[in-house]
């Protein structure tokens, strides 16, 4: 039974519900202080990265995006204002991380185009063919079940519809990935405790991202999730990544 599979939460191995409920865990601890975080980790880069991506998928007209483990809202709030006709659907599978994202939402007097849903990125509650555009950032590598995740992504997409995904990966540059590493290892969790009052969140944070194939084994991931023009873009010389494909029309994901 796949509960029982065994798989990583950072460097530890444990079974694959036990991840989903420590994963679950760490956003509701750190959900209040999550967007703070991100600011002074990354020093406000990770804005430029979800700028970039919003440029990526050049949304036009009355497209229907759906937003997964869309957190506090970033990209969708983002993507609204990049396409005054669209709408977003935000799905997370953590009520803490919603709430947060609702009351973001709310101080900016975004009410309208918006719906927010609490599911499991490898479990969509959502019908088939049933959105234009697929997002995910800094969400897959923290979801159990990853291809089960890719491929939930194809279902729920409509033909001709894009996929999307902003995530760490492997930097490329041999002199900055060891800056990089050390800055991973011996900052973020200091600054994780100092600032979120939670170092265990941010050395997960750390671990999970060193766990996460790279650019090029991501892309054949997604392509097996039956994708088509499947390509990648690195942010920041690798630090990040955005991955993207299509739904052909007529595909099915057992055509690859
Ligand atoms: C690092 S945050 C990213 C939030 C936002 N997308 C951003 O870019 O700032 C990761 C999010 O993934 C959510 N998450 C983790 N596992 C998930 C799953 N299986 N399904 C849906 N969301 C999940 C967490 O609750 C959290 O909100």
């Amino acid at each position: 039974m796949e509960e029982f599979k065994q798989t990583n939460f950072g460097f530890q191995e444990v079974s694959s519900s036990e991840k989903t409920r420590r994963v679950t865990d760490v956003f509701h601890r750190v959900a209040r202080r999550y967007d703070l975080m991100n600011d002074v980790m990354s020093t406000g880069i990770h804005r430029l990265w979800k700028d970039q991506f919003i440029r990526m998928m050049n949304p036009v007209g009355e497209i229907h995006l759906l937003d997964v483990a869309g957190g506090t809202g970033d990209i969708a709030f983002r993507f609204l204002e990049a396409c005054p006709q669209g709408s977003v659907t935000i799905c997370d599978i953590n009520p803490g991380m919603i709430e947060q994202g609702r009351d973001r939402a709310l101080d900016r007097g975004i009410t309208k185009r918006l719906k927010w849903v609490c599911g499991d990125a490898s479990a969509l509650p959502f019908e088939d063919a049933s959105f234009d555009f697929y997002s995910i950032s800094f969400g897959l590598r923290n979801v159990t079940f990853r291809i089960k995740a890719l491929e939930e992504a194809f279902r729920v997409l409509k033909p001709g519809g894009q996929f999307f995904c902003l995530e760490f990966s492997k930097v490329q540059l041999p002199g900055l990935k060891e800056l990089y590493h050390f800055y991973s290892f011996s900052l973020i969790p200091r600054l994780g405790a100092w600032i979120a009052q939670d170092r265990d969140a941010y050395q997960y944070l750390v671990e999970s991202i060193s766990q996460f194939p790279d650019q090029a084994q991501l892309e054949k991931e997604v392509r097996a999730a039956g994708f088509d023009n499947v390509k990648f873009h690195n942010l920041s010389a690798g630090i990040a990544a955005i991955h993207q494909g299509i739904k052909r029309a007529g595909a099915r994901a057992s055509d690859k």
